[in-house]
């Protein structure tokens, strides 16, 4: 189950590495060499419900972590934990697992509204962070955090898989190594169809555990989903956008939910390109997709594919019968001479892996994070790319809520080594 950085870009078979790391800096904290080999990070893990077990099934699998501690303050999701990870010392107050000694990092899956705390706390205490998206519910809080980061001088790592994620990964070496051309537009969506509602025990923990519902622990969609998705755009255009607009709604939901059920944004960057965002809960036959459209080319990285403007001429028979049409309705343009299909249903362009990759980048995430903390290196640019994964999708919340179009605010505004972010 252990993966180190040569492998990982093996599996990315045609792209250099080099390239792979230009385009992907935090690949750097996968193991090049031996010199981790025997060493294991000591994990304490707060807030075990679902996306806490999920991430502690795969700490579980990696000879380079030892789970130590877990947290909880619902005894039933501690329980489940327990389950998982038997050796581990179980608390309900996070604050007395920071104490223990032998723990040297914490993985933070509570609701978000306790992200803020636990992560100031952590490192007050001298811990490594790994904290899941979104990095908190308000834009100060999120620079706050950072900036505790920063003075910290430990490893600060958030829940964005699909930084590790090889099909993501290889999207953007492609992308950035102009085989596309320039990005012209980015449409990003994320559709389900789904209440996100979860069986409660007893009245008095509805807000508790239906914290996404409710306007004062959740920003719905925004800090659910479009986190993961916004991160495309920086990361694809190594800048951030200037402004956003939006609107949100509740079209189907109203009656069991406080957060957007509906939303869209436009985010437009300085050169004029735009990333639209749009995200529904009650519908779901588009799933979730980023199209990255470029001059030469489109690139769908969830799908794993792309494709190139050009494709390949019709074939003849195909002309020939195109070419009758024409002269039958002559009087009608419905195309030129050069004839090629422009529906994408016709182009089926490219997989981007040679092999399918399981997964979505969780299990490479955990993996560099647990090699970060052995080594007590922050691999470049990945605490950054998260931080505007949040921001942005913070910034769209308030511009939806605020009806006006919103320029990103100087002071929240990082200044970081590779990428010429001002
Ligand atoms: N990266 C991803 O793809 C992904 C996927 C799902 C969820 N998430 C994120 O993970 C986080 C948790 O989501 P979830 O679906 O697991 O929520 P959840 O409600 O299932 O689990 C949260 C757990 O935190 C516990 N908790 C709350 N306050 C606590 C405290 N003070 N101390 C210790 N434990 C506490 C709760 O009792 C609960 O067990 C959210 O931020 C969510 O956005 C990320």
């Amino acid at each position: 189950m252990e993966i180190n950085r040569r492998d990982f870009i093996r599996q990315l078979g045609y792209i250099g590495g080099a390239g792979l790391l230009a385009t992907a800096p935090w690949l750097s904290a996968f193991s090049d060499s031996k010199t981790t080999a025997g060493e294991r990070a000591r994990i304490g893990v707060v807030g075990t419900g679902s996306r806490g077990l999920h991430l502690l099934d795969y700490m579980m699998q990696n000879p380079k972590v030892q789970v130590v501690a877990l947290c909880d303050t619902y005894a039933p999701n501690l329980e489940l934990a327990r389950a998982k990870a038997p050796e581990a010392r179980p608390y309900t107050d996070y604050r007395k697992l920071l104490e223990n000694k032998a723990v040297d990092a914490v993985v933070i899956a509570t609701p978000p509204l306790m992200h803020s705390p636990v992560t100031l706390d952590a490192f007050a205490a001298g811990k490594h962070v790994f904290v899941e998206k979104a990095i908190a519910l308000e834009m100060d809080e999120t620079l706050t955090m950072y900036q505790a980061y920063q003075r910290s001088g430990k490893v600060f790592f958030v829940g964005q898989q699909r930084f590790f994620d090889p099909r993501y990964i290889a999207a953007m070496a492609l992308i950035h190594s102009g085989e596309f051309g320039a990005i012209q537009s980015l449409r990003l969506n994320w559709d389900r169809n789904t209440d996100w509602r979860r069986p409660v025990p007893e009245p008095a923990l509805e807000r508790q555990i239906n914290w996404r519902l409710y306007r004062d622990s959740s920003k719905g969609l925004m800090t659910e989903l479009a986190c993961h998705q916004l991160q495309i755009g920086t990361w694809a255009l190594r800048s951030i956008p200037d402004k956003v607009m939006g609107v949100g709604s509740l079209v189907a939901r109203a009656h069991e939910r406080e957060v957007y059920d509906n939303v869209s944004c436009i985010y437009t960057f300085g050169n004029g390109v735009k990333m639209t965002y749009e995200s529904t809960n009650s519908n779901k036959f588009y799933g979730l997709e980023e199209r990255i459209l470029c001059e030469k080319g489109t690139v769908e990285p969830e799908r794993g594919k792309y494709y190139y403007e050009d494709i390949a001429p019709a074939p003849g028979i195909l002309q020939l019968l195109n070419d009758i049409e024409n002269s039958l309705f002559e009087s009608i343009p419905i195309a030129g001479s050069s004839w090629v299909p422009e529906t994408a249903g016709a182009n089926d362009g490219h997989w981007l892996l040679a092999k399918k990759n399981e997964g979505d980048g969780t299990r490479e995430l955990l993996q560099a994070y647990a090699e970060a903390v052995i080594t007590g290196r922050q691999p470049e640019n990945f605490a950054e790319e998260s931080y505007y994964g949040t921001q942005l999708c913070l910034l769209g919340h308030q511009a939806m809520e605020e009806e006006q179009v919103l320029v990103f605010p100087d002071q929240y505004k990082l200044n970081y080594l590779n990428h010429a972010i001002l």
